[in-house]
């Protein structure tokens, strides 16, 4: 253990904030989960929505086309996918373009990826294909810029801080010979000040904040507001604040309990709930505008996942129309990702009513 925790950064006895404790698990370029092992898929250690169906993919090309078109067809229109897994999303992208010649010569590729070896499968899935791998936006140089996130927001570390009688302090944790253990710092007066500067972070007396995500944000954010456009964030999050520690660890398709977590560091993702309220809030102050967020039920039904499965089903045998079944359960079930999921758009641009949100 001693070894690994060492490979990944992680000094015993020192109070590590939970953002830099998770970065280092996660993200550490040689041991960290993300760049040792391929997490997605049933045989993984879990799914998301490109890697369940096409179906899904597709539906988000036709709501991309359908923006372009609101946005009057610009003749150079940028989409960056941001943190593209195993680049299921994007290969299925590709081929729904190509039935759109228009746009297909307008759209101009790019993808973010931070992880290496994440960043090498997909150089392998999509080879040959018009596309570039990008680490920092500024590679862009003109046109609208569209950005798209699955599951990405909710897979970059946050912090989290307990108040009381509005004394704020951040979590630690800390690792010693005995194990994992929780503790608490002295919160910082910039995070301080961040955090009561939302109103979203009021009266909680726990808090996450995502600050590393944030700063993602801001790089995004800097770019739409120069060049117009938005971004298009799916996530597993919620609405309401409810006040409570939201990560989850999951390996092998199967939560694994948080207070376990040492046996699992490197092998498990962790993940947290993405607070809708909060990320609308931020993108007001950065004077983007905000479409309605809505379930990704409300979303993909708006786009016509039904319509589009119902046409596919006709060519299909029994266990094929099964399968499909099956998918649309889970991606639009309330309990499964159908309402769980939410979905936003915060855009710069005279227009708005996009598709999916009305
Ligand atoms: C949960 S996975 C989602 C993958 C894919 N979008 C999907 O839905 O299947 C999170 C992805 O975001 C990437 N990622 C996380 N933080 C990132 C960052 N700061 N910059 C770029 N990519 C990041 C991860 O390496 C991974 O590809």
């Amino acid at each position: 253990m001693k070894q690994k925790l060492k490979k990944l950064g992680i000094q015993l006895n020192k109070k590590i904030p939970i953002d830099e404790f998770l970065e280092k698990t996660l993200y550490e370029p040689n041991s960290g989960y993300y760049n040792n092992r391929m997490p997605f898929g049933n045989r993984g250690d879990f799914v998301t929505s490109p890697t369940i169906s096409n179906l899904f993919s597709e539906i988000i090309g036709i709501w991309i086309i359908s923006t372009w078109e609101k946005l009057e067809k610009p003749k150079i229109f940028n989409l960056i996918e941001l943190g593209p897994g195993d680049g299921s999303l994007i290969k299925i992208l590709f081929e729904t373009f190509r039935k759109f010649p228009e746009f297909n010569k307008a759209v101009k590729i790019f993808l973010y990826e931070k992880s290496n070896l994440l960043r090498s499968i997909q150089k392998n899935k999509l080879k040959n294909k018009n596309i570039k791998w990008i680490e920092s936006f500024s590679q862009i140089k003109k046109g609208p810029v569209i950005f798209i996130g699955n599951e990405f927001f909710d897979a970059i570390p946050i912090k989290q801080f307990s108040q009381k009688n509005r004394k704020i302090s951040e979590k630690c944790y800390m690792v010693s010979n005995q194990g994992l253990k929780e503790t608490y710092k002295k919160a910082s007066p910039k995070d301080i000040s961040w955090i009561r500067s939302f109103k979203a972070l009021k009266k909680q007396n726990f808090i996450e904040y995502p600050k590393l995500g944030f700063i993602e944000l801001d790089k995004i954010v800097k770019k739409i507001s120069r060049h117009s456009g938005g971004i298009l964030l799916i996530d597993y999050g919620y609405l309401i604040p409810f006040n409570e520690n939201t990560l989850q660890a999951v390996m092998k398709n199967k939560k694994v309990k948080m207070n376990n977590l040492l046996n699992f560091i490197g092998k498990a993702d962790i993940t947290y709930l993405v607070n809708f309220k909060l990320l609308k809030e931020y993108f007001k102050k950065k004077n983007l505008k905000v479409e309605n967020i809505v379930t990704q039920k409300f979303f993909l039904e708006k786009m016509g996942i039904l319509k589009r499965a119902e046409i596919l089903e006709r060519n299909m045998d029994d266990q094929q129309k099964n399968n499909m079944f099956l998918i649309l359960k889970r991606l639009l079930h309330k309990d499964l990702m159908g309402e769980l999921f939410k979905v936003i758009f915060a855009f710069k641009s005279k227009k708005s009513n996009f598709l999916g949100f009305n």
